[in-house]
């Protein structure tokens, strides 16, 4: 990787006459900037003034090969400091706002002028230098801008209440600046340093002062305002060679005002272990972040409003907690190789790849259907919850914030499927409410995949329901090492151009007006499509490329990825587990975590013989014993009955046993798999809740209008269960 350099780069440092500063200063001036080493050569709290810093440090910059000229003038005077830059080099491109004094008292004890000497030197001092840069700044399209902050003003320290405000005052200037300079390339960033210093020698021990050396702090600094860093408006703390990035966390908050009710402290006192509960805690980014919620409030809290006005809607009466069991329409959906292929396309398969042929030609031997494909014949139920009675979702306000796909088999490269979406659980998250909605896919009769979509409602919380689910797939962090292998891909710029052809259709994709209403300063990439590409990659390194390996994943969506950008999936190899995560590699940003891929043991057959092995289920002991009584009356039973009955018993949301009791024929049958015919009726039910069902515990009714019992076909036949499952509740 070359260096990185600063040459024909005019950089202003200042307070350079020690301290950071100076460190900062012979950096830039050793990797080929033209330096202004400014400093007024006062004391630590502010009194007299002396050329011999700024002098000293210049010479030591010129002894070294590099270029540089002092300045004695204050930071309150930040023209005089830009002009020197001008007059002597001819432009202005790196601002490090470094000066600083102390003047620590207790608050009762600060005096006006130790307040206003902080303030005019940190603050206002900042303000004049880099306001004098700015318009330089933009007419050549770049700047960089460093605000030197403090853990002080950050966290607080005693004695320091002038200091802490004028450095947390820096903060708030960067993240402003960072916003309006963004679009001409001027960036604004704010460090926290610690460093023995002249400043820091009275409150460290001499040890501490001597190790924690400025050089620790430089590289960070110089980085940033590199051309190539593309970091602005973040906050870094930096000291002893370490550097971390800080963020705000909001809790999720909790809504205290109701409809036509005044708001009242009692209400804000009662609900207060809730507005300081980080758990599900949110980050909000910027303003607009900030400002959604809001918004979001004023328009629930209004809706409540309507709903009391007409008491009659269905809104009004009921809970989304009662969506729960809740079936959408059942949804066909009919594909073809071209769509197989498109889709190979869209996650960023290309020809290119001498391996991906066998994803992008209908002709080759091995012609293949990506696995990730699950998840587009099932994708339109998330629109469909817009119509599930009691949610009473505004689609706008919908985000996909988590995904959980299971195969069965590999899936086909053409055919027809059907999916079945449920409400799986509806989850009270304060600022908005998580729907998990799961789908089975089939092909015919045969289950070939099980999504799990979990989608966030912003807004849509604050109705009473529980927080938590124990349906939902859970996302896991990686190892705590570097990762095992690593896939960089960069996606093209049609890259959601491309993908939305596999059938989400969604306008934040592609056009521009639409992404900025949502925030965004372009159409962003689907999240699928991400999953997508880290899916592959993981088949690529741990599977060969084979889709019978496959055999979930799960992720969480955590930021958009724009098109153009590389993805970057790091991988962590833990038996049959692949760790995934996924960044944007120009930015380093997560954008899927929490997630991995499981793949079948090279020797393990199980996928083509459908659905996985599951160790022994407690339904299988009732159908041990339905059999041994086929044997005994299964003639009778046939008369009795004159039907099929297929049964799918699932565990923690995923079939893991099919049954086929065939009661329609000679003396009747009952086998492991599916019907090769059509049953007449087909029940999906867990393995507790079939057993709590035969030992009488739920009444098979019940079980049905809870939506934990799915019934298919004929479900008047389900009346004739009892004939078969009677005398069972001894077992
Ligand atoms: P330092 O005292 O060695 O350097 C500050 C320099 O600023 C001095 O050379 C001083 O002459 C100059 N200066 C003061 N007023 C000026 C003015 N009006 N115009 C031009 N120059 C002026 O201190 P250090 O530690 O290197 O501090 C650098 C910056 O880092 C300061 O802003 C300080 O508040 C900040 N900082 C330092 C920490 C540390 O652990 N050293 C901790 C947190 C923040």
């Amino acid at each position: 990787m070359k260096s990185l350099m600063f040459d024909g780069r005019v950089v202003l440092v200042t307070g350079a006459g020690g301290g950071l500063g100076r460190e900062y200063a012979l950096a830039f001036g050793e990797r080929g900037a033209a330096v202004i080493v400014n400093d007024l050569g006062g004391d630590i709290k502010g009194g007299g003034r002396s050329s011999a810093a700024a002098d000293g440090v210049v010479e030591e910059i010129r002894a070294r090969g590099g270029k540089a000229l002092a300045n004695y003038d204050s930071v309150e005077d930040g023209e005089k400091l830009i002009q020197a830059a001008l007059d002597a080099f001819g432009r202005i491109d790196v601002v490090i706002n470094n000066a600083g004094i102390l003047r620590d008292r207790s608050f009762g004890r600060t005096s006006d002028l130790d307040w206003d000497l902080i303030h005019r030197v940190h603050l206002r001092g900042a303000f004049q230098v880099t306001r004098a840069a700015w318009e330089h700044m933009k007419k050549q399209k770049f700047g960089r801008i460093i605000m030197t902050s403090s853990a002080a003003g950050i966290y607080g320290n005693f004695g320091q209440a002038n200091y802490s405000a004028a450095k947390l005052g820096l903060l708030g200037l960067a993240n402003t600046l960072a916003i309006e300079g963004q679009k001409y390339n001027i960036h604004c960033n704010t460090i926290a340093p610690t460093a023995g210093s002249r400043l820091t020698q009275t409150v460290m021990p001499p040890d501490l002062v001597e190790s924690l050396k400025a050089e620790y702090v430089a590289p960070l600094v110089l980085w940033l305002c590199h051309g190539d860093c593309q970091e602005n408006g973040a906050l870094f703390e930096v000291g002893a060679g370490w550097i971390g990035k800080l963020r705000w966390e909001r809790s999720l908050g909790r809504t205290v005002r109701h409809n036509n009710h005044n708001m009242t402290p009692e209400a804000v006192r009662d609900a207060w272990n809730e507005i300081c509960d980080f758990t599900d805690a949110t980050k909000p980014a910027n303003i607009q972040d900030s400002l959604q919620t809001l918004v979001e409030v004023l328009s629930r809290v209004d809706t409540e409003d309507r709903i009391k006005v007409n008491p009659t809607s269905a809104a009004g009466r009921m809970n989304p907690s009662d969506a729960v069991g809740r079936s959408l329409a059942e949804m066909s959906f009919t594909y073809t190789h071209m769509n197989t292929i498109l889709y190979a396309l869209g996650v960023g398969m290309s020809t290119k790849d001498p391996h991906h042929l066998k994803f992008l030609y209908e002709g080759h031997e091995d012609f293949s259907c990506l696995p990730t494909f699950g998840v587009i014949p099932a994708q339109s139920s998330m629109m469909g919850l817009s119509s599930v009675p009691g949610l009473d979702i505004n689609l706008t306000r919908l985000l996909h914030g988590e995904q959980h796909l299971e195969l069965f088999k590999p899936l086909p490269t053409s055919g027809t499927l059907t999916s079945k979406a449920t409400v799986a659980d509806v989850l009270d998250k304060g600022s908005g409410m998580i729907v998990l909605l799961e789908v089975h896919t089939y092909s015919g009769h045969e289950l070939l995949c099980y999504n799990q979509f979990s989608v966030f409602i912003v807004g849509a919380g604050g109705f009473g329901g529980k927080r938590t689910s124990e349906k939902a797939v859970a996302t896991v962090p990686p190892p705590n090492r570097p990762p095992d292998a690593v896939i960089v891909d960069q996606t093209s710029k049609d890259q959601a151009a491309l993908y939305r052809l596999s059938g989400d259709w969604n306008p934040l994709h592609i056009d521009p007006s639409f992404a900025a209403m949502g925030g965004f300063k372009s159409p962003i990439l689907h999240g699928l499509c991400s999953f997508g590409f880290a899916a592959r990659h993981v088949l690529k390194q741990y599977a060969d490329n084979d889709v019978s390996r496959f055999k979930s994943i799960k992720v969480r969506f955590v930021k958009p990825v724009y098109p153009g950008q590389s993805l970057q999936t790091e991988m962590w190899k833990e038996g049959n587990r692949i760790h995934i995560q996924c960044k944007v590699k120009e930015t380093g940003g997560v954008v899927l975590s929490g997630a991995y891929v499981d793949l079948h043991a090279v020797t393990d057959s199980s996928v083509s013989r459908g659905p996985p092995e599951t160790d022994e289920l407690q339904s299988d002991l009732v159908f041990a014993e339905i059999r041994r009584r086929i044997r005994d009356v299964g003639a009778e039973l046939v008369k009795k009955v004159n039907a099929v009955f297929g049964w799918e018993i699932t565990k923690d949301g995923s079939t893991v046993r099919q049954w086929t009791i065939d009661l329609k024929s000679g003396g009747g049958d009952l086998h492991r798999g599916e019907y090769k015919g059509k049953t007449d009726v087909t029940f999906t039910v867990a393995d507790d809740v079939f057993m709590d069902v035969v030992q009488g515990k739920i009444d098979p009714q019940k079980a049905f209008f809870s939506g934990k019992l799915k019934v298919r076909g004929n479900i008047m036949l389900s009346q004739k269960l009892e004939v078969i499952l009677k005398d069972y509740a001894k077992l």
